[in-house]
């Protein structure tokens, strides 16, 4: 029998890990082998998912009985310390044990810890995903796929990926990096999203016709887009009460979207006036959802940050 892990429970890997346990329940596979740092995580998948997880108390654990691992960490460092590190690192990892990264870091990290991992006799592919934790939580996250060989990707998108957690699942082939780049394109695409979002409901509400106005028309004019899901956060300020995205994770990806626009010399305006906003919320609020900053475009209109009155 193959063992799974999944190491990383946080907002998305929670909700990924989730889903690959219920499969494995399913198809009568053993349970999932599930690590988190903060163990508590772990433990409550166990009893979401009916006891068919066993929560691993050490790294060691993992690397000494699983075949597949998948991990969503928050970054760079944390990739490298706990893959590189302390699974490739350890001498411990079987040979030719496959890792399945989820996290959004820099291509050059994946390719250097991909390298690592060849050399210890066992595969590493990318596998980031586009979509926020309440499309995790239906199944229907994008997820990007690079590295390894066409076989060792299909291999894992069949029994893991298609319809376990993924719903269009985009293969960019055998360079680790390049499921990497497409993401931080992704990115680039959502960032430049929220940024009009919160600069359209600004003028709406400025100029008098008022936000809720301006959140019925997004709602017809974008109907089924994100435009939709962040007009409706920053209206109704439900970023005061929940982290869907947090304004780390957006400072340390826009950091990384700029990082490769840099080595390829595309210019990336958007991006720029967006990280500049991130900044202003970041000294204002400190960590938050990524939609409060609205808040940062109402102030600079001479608005006030929240509209709503707060109890
Ligand atoms: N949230 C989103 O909407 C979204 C969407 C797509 C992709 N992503 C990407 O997915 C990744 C995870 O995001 P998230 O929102 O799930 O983040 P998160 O909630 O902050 O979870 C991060 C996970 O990494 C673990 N971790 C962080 N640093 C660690 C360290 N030094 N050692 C051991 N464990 C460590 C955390 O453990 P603890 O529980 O102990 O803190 C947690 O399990 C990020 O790369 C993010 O950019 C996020």
């Amino acid at each position: 029998m193959v063992q799974i892990a999944y190491i990383g429970l946080g907002k998305i890997g929670y909700e990924i890990a989730l889903h690959i346990a219920n499969k494995l329940k399913k198809d009568g596979e053993p349970p999932l082998l599930a690590y988190n740092r903060t163990i508590s995580k772990a433990q409550e998948l166990a009893e979401q998912s009916g006891q068919h997880v066993t929560v691993a108390d050490t790294l060691q654990q993992v690397a000494q009985e699983a075949d597949v691992i998948f991990s969503c960490l928050f970054d760079d460092a944390a990739v490298q310390a706990i893959i590189g590190g302390q699974l490739i690192g350890s001498g411990l990892l079987k040979k030719g044990t496959v890792i399945v990264e989820q996290a959004t870091i820099a291509p050059e990290t994946a390719a250097a810890v991909a390298a690592q991992a060849t050399q210890a006799g066992v595969i590493y592919l990318s596998c980031p995903v586009m979509g926020a934790p309440p499309r995790a939580r239906q199944g229907l996250l994008i997820p990007l796929l690079s590295g390894g060989t066409a076989a060792d990707r299909q291999n894992v998108r069949r029994h893991y990926i298609d319809g376990v957690f993924g719903k269009t699942v985009l293969d960019v082939g055998d360079d680790v990096g390049a499921a990497l780049r497409l993401k931080l394109c992704g990115n680039y695409f959502v960032f430049a999203l929220i940024e009009s979002v919160a600069e359209g409901l600004t003028l709406g509400e400025a100029a008098g016709v008022g936000q809720e106005n301006v959140k019925a028309l997004v709602d017809t004019l974008f109907a089924n887009t994100p435009f939709v899901d962040y007009s409706q956060r920053m209206v109704d300020e439900s970023y005061n009460d929940q982290v869907k995205f947090s304004l780390d994770g957006a400072q340390k990806d826009t950091q990384h979207i700029m990082g490769l626009a840099n080595q390829v010399g595309a210019d990336l305006p958007l991006t720029k006036v967006f990280q500049k906003h991130l900044a202003t919320l970041q000294n204002q609020r400190g960590n938050s959802d990524v939609a409060a900053v609205v808040g940062v475009l109402r102030e600079s209109a001479g608005l006030p940050f929240d509209l709503k009155k707060q109890d």
